[in-house]
């Protein structure tokens, strides 16, 4: 065992954006870059956490120590989160989860010929933070993020509310330096006790290690 500030604590973290299949060879996607989510798993790591990393990215750096599962829709990531919740202490779902899937995704590839239009139906996906909370085994921390585009503090407090965890990472994704894929991001914590920080815009790493000492405090009381 090392001497690590989070040696023995079990986190698993989701990183990057869900993959809904259209056919065999297209999908859904969005900007994510997964990297504020392998920013959390590398440096929990590295801190003697033991973590998993439920990813549809590979790690934008070395990330040696974590565990990987590769997952690519919403649907495969909630139930790799799921099984990964029997025996984690702290769940971060930093991933960026498709709000809709395609109803009836295409055997093989949709071809172009003879078509004078191609609709996709959509159906909504479950929300897998409110399943994990409430599938939550006392005690577990359970963190979500907030991307936003304006009025961050606000959607931060509903969103911390409306979901039920304790504590909620709000960016806004508008703001240069802190949109989707950056290298920086600066963000505003909330958790359930009503503690607030703001961090600067600093590199990932710099704010998964503020987003840790949130979580640590939240274990400590
Ligand atoms: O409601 P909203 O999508 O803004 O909430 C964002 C938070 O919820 C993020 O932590 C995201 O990972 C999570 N989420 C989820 N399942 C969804 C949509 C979002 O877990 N279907």
């Amino acid at each position: 065992p090392g001497a690590g500030p989070l040696d023995g604590l079990r986190i698993t973290v989701s990183a990057g954006g869900t993959r809904e299949p259209i056919d065999a060879v297209r999908y859904i996607g969005n900007r994510s870059s997964g990297r504020q989510g392998w920013a959390l798993a590398q440096v929990a790591a590295l801190a003697g956490a033991s973590v998993r990393c439920v990813t549809t990215v590979d790690p934008p750096f070395r990330a040696d120590l974590v565990e990987v599962l590769r997952v690519e829709s919403a649907e495969q990531m909630l139930d790799a989160m799921r099984s990964a919740q029997e025996d984690s202490d702290v769940l971060i779902m930093s991933a960026a989860v498709a709000d809709f899937r395609v109803a009836e995704p295409f055997a093989g590839k949709v071809k172009r010929a003879g078509k004078e239009r191609l609709e996709l139906s959509l159906v909504p996906n479950p929300d897998i933070l409110v399943e994990l909370v409430q599938h939550r085994k006392q005690p577990q921390v359970i963190v979500g993020f907030a991307a936003e585009v304006e009025r961050l503090e606000e959607s931060v407090a509903n969103k911390l509310a409306n979901k039920g965890v304790d504590l909620i990472v709000g960016n806004n994704v508008a703001e240069p330096g802190s949109e989707f894929g950056s290298v920086t991001n600066a963000v505003y914590l909330l958790d359930r006790l009503g503690r607030q920080r703001r961090i600067e815009m600093a590199p990932k790493t710099e704010i998964a290690a503020s987003i840790l000492a949130a979580i640590v405090a939240l274990i400590e009381v």
